[in-house]
């Protein structure tokens, strides 16, 4: 299995890695308002939340909200 993108805008982890290096500090909304991700089911976002914490950017597990709590907007 993998899993690196946001399958409902098709926005991959990579960008999301690459609009937070440019874009230090800009939050997950501010990540996810710019690109148009999570938008829709939000599955992605704990892929997104670890992609911001780590820069992970392809992923071979499923990860959930416990996995991966919000702990910024
Ligand atoms: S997978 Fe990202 S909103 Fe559905």
């Amino acid at each position: 299995m993998r899993i690196d993108r946001c399958v409902c805008h098709g926005v991959t982890f990579e960008e999301v890695k690459r609009h937070c290096d440019a874009h230090p500090g800009c939050g997950f909304e501010g990540v996810t308002d710019a690109l148009g991700c999570c938008q829709s089911c939000t599955m992605c976002e704990p892929y997104i939340r670890r992609t911001m914490r780590t820069g992970q950017v392809v992923f071979h597990q499923v990860i959930t909200a416990r996995d991966e709590p919000a702990i910024r907007g």
